[in-house]
């Protein structure tokens, strides 16, 4: 029998995602500057604490030997770079005690470190995953319509928002509600906002789609694949709550361009996963760490061709939306 981790990643690195909505955002770039090269600042704060860069590797793996080395190819490429690494879904170890699979805190001390657990558990699980890791956060996913295009998947919803308030309430790290790649609704945002949580990674349509990888997985339901929200489009639709809450973006990044729209529409950090993960399994590491090091390099290049120092200069940046996007044109108030 294929094990269910073996097939997400094999499913995630074939799709090819046929709409990604960076592609019809176009920012608007500055002749004259006031920056040095020099001077740009890559530094962005969420949940609780600075980071030195804006773009983390997201949740992807665990309970399996392959999840196991990529795993450890991970830790290795997110330390050596100096980026927060998040788990894939904890519950794996969680069902068998002697999975050794997920990074932790007492195995990588060095390492900037998050886990990652299903809004179907409830507290007291996601206590034992964050006794176990020792994560500067948990991320707690919601994901529905994969949960129910899975033939084995989750039937019974309505405990949901009330795990969510379980584990915001007591939990003594700070909890970062997170999509899969369906984007996040401003209604899920605000309910959630007013049960605690600070923090959203919106996971939009763009790249990894689980409706995809379900329906590889024996589904029948190929139509639902484009299923959910762009990535962009969460991002407008959440655009006036950025100053409330702390937004998250991820889904389709692939390289610093889709990186720096979305701190534009107002993020405060950008996941990604497929494009990391094809990198790792298609490239030695020592390539890998090349390439997310000139990733940085990259984000200060567009950062001063946008004429903004810091993160936070690039939520002023105007933009034009075309295609699908065409209708959410914004312009921008000036610094
Ligand atoms: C994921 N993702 C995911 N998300 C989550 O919250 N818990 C999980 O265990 C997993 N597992 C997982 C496995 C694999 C192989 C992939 C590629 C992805 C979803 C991931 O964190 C992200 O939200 C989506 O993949 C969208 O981002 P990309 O892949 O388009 O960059």
């Amino acid at each position: 029998m294929s094990n269910r981790k073996d097939d997400h990643i094999r499913h995630a690195l074939a799709y090819q995602s046929p709409y990604n909505s960076f592609d019809e955002l176009e920012l608007i770039h500055c002749s004259l500057p006031d920056v040095d090269l020099a001077d740009i600042d890559l530094t962005t704060q969420f949940a609780g604490r600075n980071w030195e860069v804006p773009f983390y590797i997201n949740a992807m793996t665990g309970g399996s030997e392959r999840a196991k080395a990529i795993n450890l190819k991970l830790a290795e490429l997110a330390e050596r770079c100096g980026l927060l690494l998040v788990t894939g879904s904890y519950s794996a170890a969680l069902k068998n005690p002697s999975d050794d699979s997920f990074p932790t805190k007492s195995i990588h001390p060095a390492l900037l470190l998050a886990t990652n657990i299903g809004i179907d558990k409830p507290y007291a699980l996601a206590h034992q995953a964050v006794e176990a890791v020792e994560p500067l956060f948990l991320q707690v996913h919601v994901n529905l319509m994969q949960e129910l295009l899975m033939p084995e998947g989750e039937r019974a919803f309505a405990q949901w928002p009330s795990n969510l308030a379980a584990v915001v309430q007591k939990l003594p790290v700070p909890v970062v509600l997170k999509e899969v790649g369906f984007g996040m609704d401003r209604q899920t945002v605000l309910r959630a906002r007013d049960m605690g949580v600070k923090t959203f990674d919106i996971s939009g349509r763009g790249g990894t789609s689980f409706a995809y990888i379900e329906n590889q997985r024996g589904g029948h339901r190929a139509y639902l694949d484009d299923w959910g929200q762009s990535t962009v489009q969460t991002l407008l639709n959440l655009q006036d709550l950025t100053d409330e809450v702390e937004i998250l973006a991820s889904g389709g990044v692939r390289h610093p361009l889709d990186m720096v729209k979305c701190l534009v529409l107002g993020a405060k950090a950008v996941g990604l996963s497929r494009t990391v993960l094809e990198l790792i399994e298609t490239q030695p590491l020592e390539e890998v760490i090349a390439i997310v090091e000139g990733w940085k390099d990259d984000l200060r290049l567009i950062m001063c061709a946008l004429n903004c120092p810091t993160v936070a200069d690039l939520k002023t940046v105007d933009y034009i939306c075309h295609g699908r996007l065409k209708n959410t044109y914004q312009k921008r108030e000036k610094r």
